[in-house]
């Protein structure tokens, strides 16, 4: 075990985070999404560290992390589909896996030894500050245990990680709440290998496109294995679109569709207006919260499928898939 520094999210705390970052070390902090588990994507040693504090396997690649448009592009090649989606949407919840650049600065560890690589220029003003002082590529996976809940808010990275990386950066929670949305482009061609922050529909009108569904396993190499069973996992099973209580279970409520249907069971609405904005950016404290209670299970009720939405579903079906 190490001591982790709890850092502020200020003018010195961000200094602090961005010396700890080039100097290797592991530095978890805010982005509009979810809490990242920063390092120096170029450091394979720290890449090595930041695998082994995840507990994650080393063939599932990261994103990397910069803080302009132009330090992605000596990462990867941009096409210029891929050029039009980062000018529309960066910075933002938006992550592209583009054709990794030969002698590129993310080292091969990071990628999982892929061709291609993955890439996002965060909106949150923290993430940006100290990915800039950095003045290199961050590679940052959520910072959680791997398999387990993402975090929102600094205590949830505490409660997974400490003792285990460097430093925390106590930032605000994460507005977004869920991840970013990953496309893979390819030529002309995306691909969503990930609902997320940013909502499929948003995306194709301004593409004026379809975005493509990924096929099973392209090449035999592991695409996205976020997009794998189970994942964003509590410790309790979970019930999709329950409409009713069972014995023991406490409640994941939407919109107040199970309100009327539990005799003192705990419930947490994720937005009683029906708000999937709102929905998102409570569902994973709430999954912690209704978990910490040790319950014989979670019922959740059903959520509708429109924006974000799509990547709650995504996030719940997940969290109640068979442990692996
Ligand atoms: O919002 C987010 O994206 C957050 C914040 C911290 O930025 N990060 C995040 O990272 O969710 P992580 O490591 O939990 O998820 C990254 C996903 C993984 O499912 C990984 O398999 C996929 O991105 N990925 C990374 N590189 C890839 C590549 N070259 N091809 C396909 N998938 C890739
Ligand atoms: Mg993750």
């Amino acid at each position: 075990m190490i001591t982790t520094l709890r850092l502020s999210a200020n003018e010195e705390g961000i200094a602090q985070a961005a010396a700890l970052l080039a100097a290797g070390k592991l530095v978890a902090f805010p982005t509009e999404t979810v809490y990242g588990l920063g390092c120096d994507a170029s450091n394979s040693g720290a890449v090595s560290r930041l695998y082994a504090a995840k507990g994650r396997p080393s063939f599932n690649p990261l994103i990397a992390h910069v803080a302009e448009p132009d330090d992605a592009h000596a990462i990867a090649e941009f096409s210029p589909v891929a050029q039009h989606l980062a000018q529309a949407f960066w910075p933002g919840p938006l992550t592209l896996v583009l054709p990794a650049k030969n002698d590129g600065p993310v080292c091969e560890l990071a990628r999982a030894g892929l061709a291609s690589v993955a890439v996002r220029m965060p909106a949150s003003t923290i993430a940006l500050a100290i990915i800039r002082a950095a003045k290199r590529p961050i590679a940052a996976p959520s910072a959680n245990r791997s398999g387990h809940v993402s975090p929102t808010q600094a205590q949830h990275v505490l409660d997974d990680l400490d003792g285990l990386v460097d430093a925390v950066v106590m930032g605000d929670e994460a507005f977004i709440g869920i991840e970013s949305t990953i496309l893979a482009v390819e030529g002309a061609a995306v691909t969503m290998l990930r609902s997320g922050g940013l909502a499929r529909e948003t995306i194709e009108s301004n593409l004026r496109a379809p975005l493509l569904f990924p096929s099973a396993v392209s090449d035999g190499s592991p695409i996205a294995p976020g997009r794998l069973a189970s994942h964003y996992a509590p410790q309790a099973p979970l019930r999709l679109d329950a409409t009713s209580l069972r014995d023991g279970e406490v409640v994941l409520d939407f919109a107040g569709q199970l309100a009327g249907k539990i005799s003192g069971a705990h419930r947490i609405d994720l937005s009683a207006e029906g708000n999937l904005v709102e929905a998102a950016a409570r569902l994973y404290a709430a999954l912690r919260t209704l978990d910490a209670l040790a319950p014989k299970g979670i019922a959740v009720a059903p959520v509708p499928n429109q924006g974000i939405g799509e990547a709650i579903n995504d996030r719940l079906r997940r969290a109640a898939a068979p442990r692996g």
